[in-house]
């Protein structure tokens, strides 16, 4: 690898820390930034006008949004242009872009993403039977997405690399059954006890959606890849590793072996980070590592997966640095802080806290979830100045 600073970015990923911690926050761009919302209206009125005229129905916005390239150009970069601190760019989507693909309607209102009919079985035997004759250009709009971000980041100078990401199998089947967000997902839940072979044929069905989605990414010019599998602390034990932890690892896999059909190459170091954000109290962190650093062991005999974790429970892992000298480490902080009604300083002594705690040891500073609509953007910029000063 050249000294690029992407090149420095991604070995500083995978462990070899040149300039620690990078810092870049999940949903960084987002509704609490004013000129987010500014765009979305904007876009909003145009493709409502759009569609008036071409079958005089009103489109359901958000999805639209994810389709235009110069929305989602405009977007992702938001937060580089006002933070100027942030070490990466990430691809401006949705995890639920999938379940579009799969033919079904979502909707995104105030209380997050609506599906127009949630799963069944026998729609969940349809969708296995049909998909086959699903259309292959399918994510094209995401590899689009990529490659406008890639050029802004080039023509305005942020030489940042590009974070692409997809949802794990296990949350989108929360969404997919549940058909809303709901507290603990009881249908995903219930599914997966009372039909537990049908539930891994599905999610192997959304571990490849989950792939080619970040293929598709990846052919877009992304150079680091999230999954996220917010919904992971829902499953715990045998149940996590069967139904949350296999499907993801299936996703990366999968992603892994793209990547080598692409590069062709005998070589079997592969340098692309993986991030792997499982939220949750369900999640063995020990099983975790056990699992996923055998990742690309048939590609890779010595090499262990650049996997960054993002940890309900990062306390657990900065208390064991055998744990951490396999993984990178990246969170935990709570957004929660970023609220107006909260003291700003509390964020920043935390960070110190955490920032002396993994001294010497590879993290990456971000957030437990995401940014929330509410937050000020002020106090993000604070947060950013105080890792700029451990940075330093
Ligand atoms: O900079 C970024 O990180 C933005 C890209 C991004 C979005 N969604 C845009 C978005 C990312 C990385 C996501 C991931 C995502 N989406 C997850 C995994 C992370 C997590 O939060 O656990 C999940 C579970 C979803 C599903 C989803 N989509 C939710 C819960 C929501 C509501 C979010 C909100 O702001 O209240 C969405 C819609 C969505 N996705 C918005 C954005 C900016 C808001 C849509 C709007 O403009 O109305």
């Amino acid at each position: 690898m050249s000294g690029s600073p992407n090149s420095i970015f991604l070995r500083t990923l995978a462990g070899a820390v040149i300039r620690p911690p990078p810092v870049w926050l999940m949903r960084q761009a987002g509704r609490y930034l004013p000129e987010y919302r500014t765009l979305r209206a904007q876009q909003n009125e145009s493709q409502q006008n759009e569609s008036r005229q071409n079958d005089g129905v009103a489109n359901d916005g958000f999805i639209s949004f994810c389709r235009s390239e110069s929305a989602t150009t405009q977007a992702a970069l938001q937060p580089l242009r006002r933070f100027c601190q942030l070490d990466a760019a990430i691809v401006f989507s949705d995890i639920l872009v999938i379940a579009e693909a799969l033919g079904l309607r979502v909707s995104f209102g105030v209380g997050g993403p609506v599906l127009d009919k949630p799963l069944d079985d026998r729609a969940i035997e349809k969708l296995l039977e049909d998909r086959v004759s699903l259309e292959p250009h399918r994510y094209d709009f995401v590899a689009r997405a990529c490659q406008g971000l890639v050029q802004g980041l080039q023509e305005n100078h942020f030489l940042v690399p590009t974070i692409g990401f997809a949802g794990a199998p296990w949350t989108l089947a929360c969404y997919l059954l549940q058909g809303r967000a709901e507290k603990n997902f009881p249908r995903a839940c219930a599914f997966v006890r009372r039909a537990p072979d049908l539930a891994d044929a599905f999610l192997a069905l959304l571990a490849r959606e989950a792939a080619d989605l970040l293929a598709a990414q990846r052919t877009g010019g992304a150079e680091v890849f999230q999954l996220f599998d917010s919904w992971s602390g829902l499953l715990h034990g045998k149940e996590n590793t069967r139904f949350s932890l296999t499907p993801a690892k299936t996703v990366f896999r999968l992603l892994r072996e793209g990547e080598a059909r692409a590069t062709k190459s005998s070589e079997t170091r592969f340098s692309t980070p993986l991030i792997f954000h499982a939220r949750g109290a369900g999640v063995a962190w020990q099983e975790v590592v056990r699992q996923f650093s055998g990742l690309d062991v048939a590609l890779s005999p010595d090499a262990s997966v650049d996997l960054a974790a993002l940890v309900g429970q990062l306390e657990t892992l900065e208390r064991d640095p055998a744990l951490t000298r396999k993984i990178v480490v990246q969170g935990n902080l709570d957004p929660q802080f970023f609220l107006p009604s909260r003291d700003g300083s509390e964020m920043c002594q935390v960070l110190q806290a955490k920032a002396q705690a993994m001294r010497g040891r590879p993290w990456v500073v971000n957030l437990g979830s995401g940014i929330p609509p509410d937050a000020a953007p002020e106090r993000v910029a604070e947060f950013l100045s105080a890792v700029k000063e451990i940075q330093a």
